[in-house]
């Protein structure tokens, strides 16, 4: 008797397993063992044929073998019917989806690609050259020798004596004339580095440099293409003016000025008061630039020009501190 009860359990309990919480599978189960004609209720039966001294013992087994099952297969029920529910709630397609966190291209390199494409719909094409940069491409070849105090106008990060971190993506002019001949029509975009910071300065940031270079070309298209230029990238009403400056490799000179976008032109923090915002420097190709790389200056004219990306970036979005765009916060990130 003894054994037949164990047995009995080991099977039953390994049928529970295997019924892997069906309910009907185990509601068959309960029915086969504990059921009016079931293997247990069959021991019991025998329990009258038992001697005197074995009656009490097996009853005592069996009362014990059937709580044991009863209780089994109730546990298995109850999980197998939380599961059915919960199975019920994966699926409703009524309940709306979490959509996924998309990401998006940062804030600088949006305004790059607006530039570029801009320009590239002007004509220009997109060249690029290296951020280590050799000091003859940064300075010299641009009409800024050795000793030249215009050297003074850039906090230079050197590499070694004759390289360094280039400081404007102006090189590009020098490698670009280099390897063509005229007519040349293009635009580098690219980063720059010099020892700065404040609220509209970073020690790394980004430029585009033009440059245009042909037959009578004047300062007329200079100021025709960046015109047009402004008024793509910050609309047709904004006001822009050109204003005389300085730059060793450029004669005459003149840095872009548009109408402060914050106030609208009548003055505030970002335009400190003046109404008006630097965006780049400009100017006609020197002369002594186009002896640098091989080329007739009574043939050829033409003008180049650098713009600050973040600059342009700050104005397009309303902000007002530049370092932003570098810290990386989401919270910061995720507006654009
Ligand atoms: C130049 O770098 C000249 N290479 C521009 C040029 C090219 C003139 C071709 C003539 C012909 P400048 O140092 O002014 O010029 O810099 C141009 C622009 O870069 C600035 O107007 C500013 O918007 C941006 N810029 C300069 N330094 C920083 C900096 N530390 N952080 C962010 N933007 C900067
Ligand atoms: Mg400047």
């Amino acid at each position: 008797m003894e054994e037949s009860v164990q047995e009995l359990l080991r099977a039953a309990r390994r049928a529970i397993v295997e019924a892997r919480r069906d309910v009907k599978a185990l509601e068959q189960i309960r029915v086969r063992y504990l059921g009016r004609k079931g293997e247990l209720t069959q021991l019991f039966k025998q329990l009258a044929g038992a001697s005197e001294n074995d009656r009490p013992r097996f009853g005592k087994l069996l009362n014990e073998a059937k709580l044991q099952l009863e209780s089994g297969i109730a546990a298995a029920l109850g999980q197998a019917k939380k599961q059915e529910h919960s199975g019920k709630e994966q699926f409703d397609v009524t309940v709306p989806g979490r959509s996924p966190v998309r990401g998006h291209l940062h804030p600088i390199t949006q305004t790059a690609l607006e530039i570029s494409r801009i320009f590239n719909w002007l004509g220009f094409e997109t060249v690029e050259g290296p951020e280590v940069e050799l000091d003859y491409y940064n300075f010299e070849a641009l009409n800024i020798p050795r000793d030249h105090p215009a050297r003074d106008m850039q906090d230079t990060f050197y590499v070694s004596e004759d390289v360094v971190l280039r400081t404007h993506t102006s090189p590009l002019q020098i490698r670009t004339m280099e390897k063509r001949r005229p007519p040349i029509r293009i635009i580098a975009p690219g980063k720059a580095y010099r020892c700065d910071s404040d609220v509209t300065h970073t020690p790394m940031f980004h430029q585009v440099e033009g440059l245009m270079v042909g037959e009578n070309i004047s300062f007329g298209d200079l100021k025709g293409i960046l015109t047009i230029f402004v008024h793509q990238m910050f609309g047709p009403d904004v006001g822009l003016r050109f204003r005389p400056s300085f730059f060793p490799f450029t004669e005459p000179s003149a840095e872009v000025d548009i109408q402060c976008v914050m106030c609208a032109g009548r003055g505030c923090r970002v335009c400190s008061d003046t109404g008006w915002l630097e965006i780049l420097g400009s100017g006609m190709v020197d002369p002594e630039v186009y002896k640098m790389v091989g080329y007739d200056p009574e043939e050829v004219t033409g003008f180049a020009f650098g713009m600050g990306i973040e600059r342009i970036a700050m104005l397009k979005f309303g902000i007002d501190d530049l370092r932003l765009f570098f810290e990386n916060d989401l919270r910061f990130l995720r507006q654009f």
